[in-house]
């Protein structure tokens, strides 16, 4: 088959791979009809590549229909038309029994002390095979494929697999209050879906901050306030003066560990990039190598005793933090990956009504051929020919 392979920094390649096979009485196989490609594979084009091995099939937002299963998987059969969640998880553990199943006890990957493993998605995170591929094998395939109904187009489901719940997550995990206000920073897929979450879920203010032009755009063309931080010398204080100089009640990061404006943690990015694998998974290991533009706007723009949600990723493990700001701010933080199979029941009666309250069909830019996935990488990193949302066609 064809697949989507990491060759090495900013270098991904459509490769003819051996066809995926089932190994495990819980293992189901899909033939992937639509499969995303997301900002979280953007960390792997660019700067966490040491912990990619050459050859390694990206992608974790696939759906298709299901070929085969495993004789332990009931709730899916061939023909089913399945949306994949990017989380592994088991639905049996303690962690799963918890809704939580991002930290799923069956698939965490001990060797680097992380959570549950992801498809597509490094060796942190277990390094299974992704789903840029014609065909899928889905591990703990008994629990994790959604079936979803036939007759609306692909795109209307496609982003249960990641982008729907994680978008949810953050709102929840941003505790806005009833009539509340909150910045959603950067308006990537994330941030376009979750400020109109929000603002369906009743926040009373939603300020989208970006500064890519045609992401303002569809957020306003959304109904959501825009702010262009590139306008401002300061986006903390624009953003605080949007909301009376106190700062909105929650502010979520839907940005990560890659923000505009950070140019020495940009460079060590780009000094880690080029080292040996095992030294730069030790730089990522001791040093702060994260790019905090966001964060620091999200910290120093929440109202005092307000929430902020962490959706965007980060990955260095010695950033250097205002503490004195959080603890004497009162802030409260929540984050982590999305546990994606916990929000699909309170998002799949949006994605049933046809009058699509949330959008959805207002997401998707480009839509290309699985052959054409290098391109579409390049042009949704570099934010080319207005791309915000990539979709590739097997
Ligand atoms: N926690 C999870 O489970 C989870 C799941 C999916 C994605 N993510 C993460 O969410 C983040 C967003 O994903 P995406 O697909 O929307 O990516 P994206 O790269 O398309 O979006 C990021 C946006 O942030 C904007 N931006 C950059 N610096 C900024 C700054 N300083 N201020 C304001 N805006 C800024 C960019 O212009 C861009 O529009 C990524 O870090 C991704 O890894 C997390
Ligand atoms: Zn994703
Ligand atoms: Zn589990």
């Amino acid at each position: 088959m064809k697949a989507v392979a990491w060759h090495g920094t900013r270098d991904v390649r459509v490769d003819n791979v051996p066809d995926p096979r089932i190994e495990e009485p819980t293992d189901a196989i899909v033939r992937i009809t639509s499969t995303a490609i997301c900002g979280s594979d953007l960390h792997l084009y660019e700067v966490l590549g040491m912990f990619m091995g050459e050859g390694d099939i990206l992608g974790h937002e696939p759906m298709g229909i299901v070929e085969e299963v495993g004789s332990e998987v009931t709730h899916v059969k061939p023909g089913d038309r399945v949306v994949i969640p990017f989380n592994i998880s088991c639905g049996h553990c303690f962690m799963c029994d918890h809704d939580l199943f991002a930290h799923c006890e069956t698939t965490q990957v001990r060797e680097y002390n992380m959570g549950a493993s992801l498809l597509g998605f490094s060796k942190l995170y277990g390094q299974d095979p992704g789903g840029q591929a014609e065909f899928l094998r889905v591990p703990q395939g008994q629990f994790g494929p959604i079936k979803v109904p036939e007759g609306p187009p692909d795109e209307r489901f496609l982003f249960l697999s990641d982008v729907l719940p994680t978008a949810w997550q953050s709102v929840k995990f941003a505790d806005i209050p009833e009539g509340g206000s909150v910045a959603v920073l950067g308006l990537g897929p994330i941030g376009q879906m979750a400020a109109r979450m929000a603002k369906h879920l009743g926040a009373e203010r939603v300020i989208g901050v970006d500064i890519v032009p045609e992401r303002l755009e569809m957020a306003g063309r959304n109904g959501i306030e825009i702010l262009d931080s590139s306008r401002h010398d300061d986006a903390a204080e624009a953003i605080k003066e949007l909301t009376e100089g106190r700062g909105p009640d929650s502010v979520i990061d839907a940005v990560g560990m890659e923000a505009h404006g950070s140019p020495i943690a940009s460079a060590a990015q780009k000094v880690t990039g080029l080292l040996p694998d095992s030294v730069a998974q030790k730089m990522m290991g001791v040093a702060g190598v994260d790019r905090l533009d966001a964060l620091l706007t999200a910290i120093r723009s929440v109202r005092r005793a307000g929430t902020i949600s962490l959706i965007g990723v980060y990955g260095g493990q010695a950033d250097p933090l205002p503490m004195l700001e959080l603890f004497d701010k009162g802030v409260q933080m929540k984050m982590g990956q999305a546990h994606v199979k916990r929000w699909v029941d309170d998002i799949m009666p949006l994605l049933t009504d046809d009058s699509d309250p949330l959008n959805v069909s207002d997401l998707v830019t480009h839509r290309l051929p699985l052959d054409q996935a290098p391109h579409g990488y390049e042009i949704f990193q570099k934010k080319q020919e207005g791309s915000i949302k990539v979709v590739l066609h097997p």
